[in-house]
């Protein structure tokens, strides 16, 4: 999927993915890949990128299977991604208001 599509699709959906009800911090702005994406602060950055409809975090060393989200608890690695320049599993690392998000 090119950039422009996935920008679209991200653009698209919204918190709708997340279990209606619960009550949640006050949503939070921050970037992924250029798009701005809201979530709850503190939520881990994996499920707000999942929540939002995001699952492919990058690409694999097979293009046909790019990287998403797998274990959710730090010991895959397959959400690797730079977090204010910086390469963190998004699964371990918490939304702040402003964070920018990149593929690593
Ligand atoms: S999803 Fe496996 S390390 Fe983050």
């Amino acid at each position: 999927m090119d950039v422009i599509a996935r920008r679209d699709m991200l653009t698209s959906v919204a918190d709708d993915l997340r279990i209606a009800g619960m009550t949640r911090p006050a949503p939070v702005a921050f970037t992924f890949d250029g798009a701005t994406l809201r979530a709850p602060e503190g939520e881990s950055l994996a499920a707000a990128l999942i929540a939002c409809g995001i699952r492919r975090l990058g690409e694999g060393l097979d293009p046909a299977r790019p990287r998403a989200a797998l274990c959710m608890m730090g010991v895959c690695q397959q959400c690797l991604l730079r977090v204010d320049g910086r390469l963190a599993q998004a699964c371990l690392v918490a939304v702040r208001a402003g964070m920018v998000v990149t593929p690593a």
